[in-house]
């Protein structure tokens, strides 16, 4: 049996820090990203955690369900209240993609890769998985709740048939269990790191980081929107977030929602 998370030994740590003063913990959740919103709703303040050690109906994006068994991996959501314009929330999953791939990078020596906008993927296979949702007022973001979920120590043969060829964890990278609080604690310290830059300098502040785990920059690639598919050459993003894509005529198009699929070049 892994050993519980320490969430009260984290926020000690984090004591005097914005993001990870205050932990709430659960063994068991439907979905944290739905409690963090409940608290948000409540008036929680910026910078209260989420954890639990398995989510009954842990969120993906687009629908999707995220498979969340118990006392494996991590199932995070940080509520926060950025000074942000509606327009510009798309830039916390950018910043938080940073922060986690980041974080990432100090327990695997493999490269770490963001697939735009919320995927971490190693060895082309998906690690870890970000879902953000905003609830705002016109002209005014009340708050984010910033969920992520981490494949830390899902060995291979539990994943479900439908998932194993194309996740991964750190475990099944490595060859050896990664201490899940101290997991927890680097991903809360560089979200903290991170977001400041975000609110100090804007995205520009991390866009240079954020690039370099970028991989599909310059390649083939198929945008798969809900009515329609783009082919084009991936170029990067702007600095809303949205992905660029030069099209087969050879002109830019601006993505804000879709999923990338690399393609054979
Ligand atoms: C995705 O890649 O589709 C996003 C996955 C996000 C999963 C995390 S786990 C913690 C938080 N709570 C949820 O219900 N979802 C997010």
């Amino acid at each position: 049996m892994e050993a519980p998370l320490r969430a009260e030994e984290i926020e000690k740590v984090l004591t005097g820090q914005r993001l990870g003063r205050k932990i709430h913990y659960f063994s068991a959740l439907d979905s944290t990203n739905l409690y963090a919103r409940k608290l948000a709703e409540e008036g929680a303040l910026e910078g209260e955690v989420v954890v639990a050690e398995s989510q009954t109906g842990g969120k993906g994006r687009l629908g999707r369900s995220w498979v969340s068994p118990p006392n494996l991996n991590l199932y995070l959501s940080v509520i926060l209240r950025p000074k942000l314009l509606p327009l510009h929330a798309p830039q916390i999953t950018l910043m938080a993609a940073v922060a986690l791939a980041e974080t990432v990078q100090c327990f695997i020596p493999l490269p770490a890769e963001i697939k735009w906008p919320n995927d971490i993927l190693v060895g082309g296979k998906k690690l870890a998985g970000i879902l953000t949702e905003s609830s705002c007022d016109p002209g005014k973001i009340l708050f984010v709740i910033l969920g992520i979920g981490v494949n830390l120590n899902f060995p291979k043969e539990l994943m479900p048939e439908a998932i194993r060829e194309s996740a991964t964890s750190i475990m099944a990278l490595t060859g050896k269990p990664v201490n899940r609080s101290e997991f927890t604690l680097r991903l809360i310290q560089n979200l903290e790191q991170c977001y400041g830059e975000l609110e100090e300098g804007g995205f520009s502040f991390l866009a240079e980081r954020w690039a370099g785990f970028f991989r599909l920059k310059g390649k083939r690639v198929r945008v798969q929107m809900l009515e329609q598919a783009i082919l084009g050459k991936a170029m990067g993003i702007d600095i809303d977030g949205a992905l660029i894509l030069e099209d087969e005529r050879g002109v830019s198009q601006r993505i804000i929602a879709g999923e990338v699929i690399p393609m054979e070049s």
